[in-house]
């Protein structure tokens, strides 16, 4: 998609703790993980700048430093950046009214920071406009809603009910399971719903306030859509890319290796594998459906399949790493060691050989 949406500012709520991706979230926040050489947040920035985006406000609250270190004042886009943080963690809608200063008197799109999609973002604001709602949701189609917030909507498109991690009770049978994919757009009336400066949840809170007095619409679609929450869906991105299902994202291949990793020629990099800047890969060693962070340095015959290194993590020689095991950053795993997952090893730590 690319153009004009007919909404030109953005808030990416880029503040969460992220525990649920520790110990890969330990030293960086979960937007700035990498994507393939980027940082994932970038993708997000791409998609929306594409749309006609000119505006982008992070709104920080962990870890602040390192997404404006790398953005900076947005200048060398052709964006226009800014930043906010969180005094005290003030929930998915207490920070979009963090933002609210470095913000226009118009629509803005909002995005959670650990989303990947290739939303048509302008179809999004069609709906918006068309029903003159005061927030309108992306809905994403899912088998089982017990997890998730369950969204109902009338033949119109507005909500007609949330429903919270659903119990088996509480489905009609036939219905289609939504659940918001977290973007949106949002008013300033109904910005100023939210109140300032205090805890406040846009699920829990805001969207169902304003469903009250109906003016919540939601758009759903069938688009890419994953949330890169835990590690085995930040993997699972990863192998969707690669499969070329991210639209605006091309395949590299069956493979990614970036151009300044070090791959040995006896080395076998599988399908699924995906080599970080300035890794290196051993002689006789064999990656399958991981992510090899940045700096790491996978040791001869070692073998890794379905986990996630984070930078500068040092597997030994004949090391086993499988079944979704998660190294932290700078985390040692001595030769001949085998980890079977799903196990997390922490930033930093030394696991010894049996
Ligand atoms: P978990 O701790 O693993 O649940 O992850 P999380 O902290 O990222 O929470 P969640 O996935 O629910 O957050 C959705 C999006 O909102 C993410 O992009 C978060 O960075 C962001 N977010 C969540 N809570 C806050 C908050 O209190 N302040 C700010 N600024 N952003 C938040």
């Amino acid at each position: 998609m690319s153009g004009d949406a007919g909404v030109t500012q953005a808030v990416i709520l880029v503040g969460g703790q992220g525990t649920r991706m520790r110990p890969l979230t330990d030293t960086i926040p979960k937007p700035m993980l990498s994507l393939m050489g980027l940082p994932f947040v970038e993708r997000q920035v791409d998609h929306l700048a594409r749309a006609g985006v000119n505006r982008i406000v992070f709104s920080c609250g962990y870890r602040p430093r390192e997404i404006e270190a790398y953005f900076g004042d947005g200048a060398a886009r052709g964006l226009e950046m800014g930043y906010v943080v969180d005094p005290e963690p003030l929930g998915t809608a207490g920070a979009i009214a963090n933002a609210e200063d470095l913000l226009t008197e118009d629509d803005v799109f909002v995005l959670n920071g650990d989303i990947l999609t290739d939303l048509d973002l302008a179809a999004l604001v069609a709906h918006h406009r068309g029903l003159g709602a005061e927030a309108t949701i992306a809905l994403t189609p899912v088998e089982d809603p017990s997890a998730f917030g369950l969204v109902r909507t009338d033949a119109d498109g507005r909500v007609s009910a949330f429903v919270e991690k659903p119990g088996p009770d509480e489905l009609i049978p036939g219905e289609p399971y939504r659940i918001n994919a977290g973007t949106y757009v949002l008013t300033p009336g109904a910005r100023a719903a939210i109140p300032r400066g205090e805890q406040v949840s846009i699920e829990r809170d805001t969207f169902p306030l304003l469903a009250e007095r109906g003016g919540v619409g939601a758009l759903a679609s069938d688009c890419y859509w994953r949330d890169i929450g835990t590690p085995a869906s930040y993997l699972d991105a990863h192998l969707d890319v690669l499969a070329g299902a991210v639209g605006f994202i091309p395949s590299p291949g069956s493979s990614w290796i970036a151009p300044d990793a070090q791959v040995d020629s006896a080395a076998t990099i599988e399908p699924g594998a995906c080599v970080g800047p300035g890794a290196a890969i051993g002689p006789a060693a064999r990656v399958g459906s991981s992510v090899i962070g940045s700096g790491s340095r996978v040791g001869a015959g070692a073998a890794i399949a379905g986990s996630v290194l984070g930078r500068d993590v040092t597997v030994g020689d004949g090391a086993r790493l499988e079944d979704l095991v998660v190294v932290g950053d700078g985390a040692t795993i001595a030769p001949g060691s085998v980890v079977v997952g799903p196990e997390s090893i922490p930033t930093g730590a030394s696991v010894a050989a049996d």
